[in-house]
């Protein structure tokens, strides 16, 4: 917690800290000196009866407080102010982090994670930062102060109160340390009511359709009673262990009481001394209480810290960005002997070997859990083969920028993925900065911009939550618009019509077939009408490509391919 305080902190942000810790000085100062003017109070103005010295003692008293007051506001404030810049920038890096990170870490990563380090645990560090750290050194300073001058006062009084000190010090570190085991578990299950939440509100329509409110319902309040309960078993020892600390500071002033007593009696110590020496004491439970309260802040954010630091830390040693740029592709793709797996044990793809004509037209068929998706990962880099390679116009993609390899590539899937705002701010994610002629033409190619015309507020209309206030194939295709507004020269789609229903599926083809003019056009599908449409077939199966040529070829040949189509794997609908 500390090392990550200095870099992340104290480093940037070193004018604001020095300030900060400047007029904290002063403000100790100020508030320290106090005690010491009681002493002048009572042994020279009251005990010498000067009612001059008491006017100014008086105003003195004013204008210490006054100054205080000022510079415990300047102390705060800087502390503010450098505290919530480092917490954005750091909430930046975070986020800068998710958007370097691979496809694979967000596929064991469950989002609901992600999203409770950017709430729960940053609002941990936001507290250990801004309060627990600042106070940890600020009122230690303090407490160092008050017993340097009680020292410097009376030596022997100071150390005879001191006594309690080593027993404040072990509560504190007791208290600390189930305090951090606790607070692990309880951001373990902050994350999970966080996920929770995520979860419900990406799956509400299946939710309701299941009836499962109930479930939900009892599934969140379990794990929200349980972070409650946890929560309130940490401040519980907070509260303990603050009022045990006062505790043995009273005792500390009872000694005082009695041992002080004794000396002035015996003319050892003035009155006005025994007085500063209890104005003191009576000083001395506020900086530990605070220390001990900030102690937990800074447990639970060292907590925190840990956990966002695994994210920052995170390496994507599997897929690595190229270098080489080619700014104009042709789209001829050749799979050379590919062989891949997500899990070491289970192989996905097997000595994979694909020759892609630029211009050609391909539908890659298959039952489920063949590959076919696990082909369009390799192609787009989202993971990177075990053995062999992908080409790009004869250069390994590995070699390219992954930026200029998925430029190339238009990807479209079975459910597109819209973001909730305008049609025209959809399309144009594809290409920022396009015009809306640009934007129109990509339409009209999609053959999107007729109906999109239709609708009130034409290219204007919010698309809502996930695209959710259009239709299905609208939905496809206004990401067919988005993905062809970069002139890929491949296009890669995943089941692009099968949620479709059979005349809605005529549209948005005879939009891939517009689109595809040109491109090299991969198309995973089960639907015959498409298989026909394209130039090759390629049959895989169990990871291999087992069969690849016309559908005629293929059906002539009898192979395995002709017998899935027999079997009615592959949707018969030439009819249609
Ligand atoms: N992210 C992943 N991690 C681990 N295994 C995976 C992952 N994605 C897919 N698989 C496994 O890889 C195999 C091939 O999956 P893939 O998605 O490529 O099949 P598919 O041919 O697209 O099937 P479908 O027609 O059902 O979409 C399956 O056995 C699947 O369980
Ligand atoms: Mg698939």
């Amino acid at each position: 917690m500390f090392t990550f305080y200095w870099r992340k902190f104290i480093v940037p942000y070193w004018l604001l800290a020095l300030t900060a810790v400047v007029c904290f000085i002063i403000a100790s100062a100020a508030g320290l000196a106090a005690p010491l003017v009681v002493k002048l109070l009572i042994d020279d103005a009251l005990a010498g009866g000067n009612i001059v010295f008491l006017h100014f003692i008086t105003a003195g008293i004013v204008v210490l407080y006054l100054i205080r007051g000022l510079f415990s506001y300047f102390y705060g404030y800087t502390m503010a102010k450098s505290g919530n810049k480092m917490l954005a920038k750091l909430r930046q890096e975070m986020f800068g982090k998710l958007q370097s990170l691979d496809y694979a870490y967000f596929m064991r990563t469950p989002s609901g994670d992600l999203i409770s380090l950017f709430t729960n645990d940053l609002l941990f560090i936001q507290q250990a930062v801004t309060v627990g750290i600042p106070d940890v050194i600020v009122e230690s300073l303090n407490l160092l102060a008050i017993m340097a001058i009680m020292i410097y006062f009376d030596w022997e009084l100071a150390m005879v109160t001191f006594a309690t000190l080593p027993f404040i010090i072990v509560a504190i570190s007791y208290f600390n340390s189930r305090i951090g085991r606790l607070g692990a578990l309880v951001e373990h299950t902050l994350a999970k009511v966080t996920s929770i939440i995520q979860q419900s509100l990406v799956s509400v329509m299946i939710v309701q359709s299941y009836v499962r409110e109930d479930y939900e319902y009892q599934k969140f309040s379990d794990k929200n009673q349980q972070a409650a309960d946890d929560l309130i078993k940490v401040q519980r020892l907070g509260a303990i262990l603050v009022p045990l600390v006062e505790f043995l500071a009273a005792i500390g002033l009872t000694i005082i009481v009695w041992y002080g007593g004794r000396e002035v009696i015996n003319g050892d110590l003035s009155i006005g001394g025994m007085f500063a020496f209890l104005v003191y004491i009576i000083n001395v439970p506020m900086p530990i209480r605070k220390i001990s309260q900030a102690l937990t802040y800074l447990k639970l954010g060292g907590v925190a810290w840990e956990r966002i630091n695994r994210l920052l830390n995170e390496q994507t040693p599997t897929v690595v960005d190229g270098y080489r740029e080619i700014p104009v592709a042709r789209g001829l793709v050749e799979f050379q002997k590919v062989s891949f797996a997500y899990r070491q044990d289970k192989p996905v793809l097997h000595d994979v070997n694909i020759l892609a004509q630029p211009g050609e037209i391909i539908a890659i068929v298959g039952p489920s859990g063949a590959g076919k998706s696990s082909f369009a990962n390799l192609l787009l880099r989202f993971y990177d083969p075990d053995q062999g390679s992908v080409c790009l116009d004869g250069v390994n993609i590995k070699e390219l920028k992954i930026s200029e390899l998925r430029k190339h590539i238009g990807f479209i899937q079975q459910e597109p993925i819209l973001f909730n705002t305008s049609i025209l701010e959809n399309i144009r994610y594809g290409r920022p900065g396009a015009t809306v002629s640009q934007i129109e033409q990509a339409a009209r190619l999609a053959n999107a911009h007729d109906f999109i015309m239709e609708l009130p507020q034409g290219y204007n209309t919010m698309v809502g939550e996930m695209g959710g206030n259009l239709s299905g194939g609208q939905r496809q295709r206004i990401a067919i618009a988005r993905a062809i507004i970069t002139e890929p020269a491949i296009l890669l789609l995943d089941e692009p019509t099968a949620a479709l229903d059979a005349h809605t599926e005529k549209q948005v083809m005879s939009a891939i077939r517009q689109a595809g003019v040109g491109r090299t056009t991969f198309i995973i599908t089960h639907r015959m009408s498409t298989i026909v449409a394209s130039d090759r077939v390629l049959y895989l199966a169990a990871g291999r490509v087992v069969e690849t040529g016309t559908h005629l070829e293929l059906m002539d040949k009898g192979g395995a391919y002709a017998k899935a189509v027999q079997l009615g794997e592959v949707t018969l609908r030439i009819q249609e």
